[in-house]
């Protein structure tokens, strides 16, 4: 079951520390978003189920780290600085400015007057100045994606890890974008973060590459949590594609406010290693043809090598993490109708992906034998690296249930007074609510096949 409203995840967000408002203490400023402790938690539990995914369960992907301040030239050979544009009007009634788009029969969708200007281009980078002086040489920009430091450093890491196609270059960070309308929640941010794959192909194999990589992304977020059912693919028509791109297939799913963009599975063709290549720099990469010298002649050696340079053709699975961390708590968020007439607000997350994994809670706050069992229990739950494990001593046992219950703690341990005769705790399961009594010792690798992915 999902969310039904926006406002019941906006709300669960802010009451138990996902997602504030930046700024909030001044009136926030809008489109921009910071993640408290569960968010953070939630948020990177999600880019290294990605970086797993992508990096390290594959033999064909290596990973960079760009930075976000972005050499001008970058962004003018790749074309966004001539059309990473949206046309904006203003009402001159109420002085609202939106995305052409967005207006029906001419009409505000704000106060309702006629009396818009025409459309105006607006681009969406937002611009800086490195250095203490400001003039040309010092212009740069914030990148709107993190793709481009993939291609203007495609052949440092051909270079250093002696790669072939196919082959792709994994990157997760922040790209920004002065969106005209930043809505709803953290759907559509001017401070966003992604998680993208260039995947390098020789041309002619790209629309096989292509196919392939969206049944791989499919797959990758039913391990999230997200339903297949709730996820639709819209193939890109001619008329709105990128212009890099000959075709693209994003991920529609359906969020609280409606269906739309969860990532974008883009064909760039050779667009962008083309377009740097005809700024300066030679970005060819030679094709993994490799003839056997023994038994090919000297000539038809040359001939072959010759004809194997070309520019490699990209295939780009591009996701949002914050679009991520909506889509997953939205699957995962439930009320539940429970059979003693009460309620209980519960995030069912994937275990893996569950900002603390396990709090351990003391029947009786101030007995010292009772807290001394539950913080070395604690302990040893830690040494086990699996994320966040909470030691809760609020010596409410049913509260700390429904707390983590919303937080989406798969399990919770609470240690009484058997645990000091036996040894055994009870282990709760958050979905089940199902209480079992088990040896302390046994919960080591309980809890590690328990929270794995
Ligand atoms: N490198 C390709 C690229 O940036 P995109 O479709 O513009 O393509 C990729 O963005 C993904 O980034 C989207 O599918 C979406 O998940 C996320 N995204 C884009 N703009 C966003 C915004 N303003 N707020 C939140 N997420 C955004």
């Amino acid at each position: 079951m999902t969310a039904t409203s926006m406002e019941q995840l906006t709300s669960l967000c802010k009451r138990r520390g996902f997602v504030y408002q930046s700024g909030e203490i001044y009136g926030g400023v809008q489109g921009i978003y910071d993640y408290g402790p569960l968010g953070v938690e939630l948020k990177n539990n999600i880019k290294s189920a990605w970086w797993r995914a992508m990096v390290y369960q594959r033999d064909d992907v290596e990973g960079i780290d760009g930075s976000i301040l972005t050499h001008r030239k970058v962004l003018h050979y790749s074309g966004h600085e001539e059309t990473f544009i949206d046309p904006l009007v203003d009402c001159r009634k109420c002085k609202k400015r939106m995305r052409a788009d967005y207006v029906e029969n001419d009409e505000c969708p704000h106060c309702g007057s006629k009396d818009l200007t025409e459309p105006r281009p607006f681009n969406m980078m937002f611009k800086t100045s490195v250095g203490p002086v400001q003039d040309q040489d010092s212009f740069a920009y914030l990148r709107p994606e993190t793709a481009q430091h993939i291609f203007t450093n495609f052949k440092n890491v051909v270079d250093s890890t002696a790669r072939t196609i196919p082959f792709g270059i994994a990157q997760i960070g922040k790209a920004f974008r002065n969106e005209i309308t930043p809505r709803n929640f953290i759907f559509r941010v001017r401070e966003l973060e992604q998680m993208e794959l260039e995947f390098f192909v020789k041309p002619g194999t790209d629309e096989e590459w292509h196919k392939q990589w969206i049944e791989t992304r499919l797959d990758w977020w039913e391990k999230q949590g997200v339903s297949r059912d709730r996820i639709t693919l819209y193939d890109v028509p001619k008329n709105e594609l990128a212009h890099y791109s000959k075709s693209t297939i994003d991920l529609m799913y359906e969020f609280p406010h409606g269906v739309e963009e969860l990532e974008g599975i883009a064909n760039r063709t050779d667009f962008d290693l083309g377009s740097h290549t005809k700024s300066q720099v030679d970005l060819n990469i030679q094709a993994c043809v490799q003839p056997n010298p023994d038994t090919t002649s000297r000539l038809a050696l040359q001939d072959l090598t010759a004809k194997s340079w070309f520019v490699p053709y990209v295939i780009e699975p591009a996701a949002g993490v914050d679009r991520a961390v909506l889509a997953v708590m939205n699957e995962a968020f439930e009320i539940e109708q429970l059979e003693n007439g009460f309620e209980r607000t519960v995030l069912r997350l994937p275990a893996h992906l569950a900002p603390i994994k396990v709090a351990v809670i003391p029947l009786k706050k101030n007995h010292p034998e009772i807290v001394e069992f539950t913080k070395r229990l604690v302990g040893e739950l830690k040494a086990l690296a699996l994320g966040r494990v909470m030691f809760e001593n609020t010596g409410n046992i049913g509260k700390s249930y429904r707390k983590h219950d919303e937080a989406g703690t798969p399990l919770c341990i609470t240690v009484d007074f058997e645990t000091l005769a036996d040894g055994t705790v009870t282990l709760r399961n958050r979905d089940t609510m199902r209480q079992v009594r088990i040896q302390s010792q046994e919960l080591a690798d309980y809890v590690l096949d328990y929270v794995k992915d």
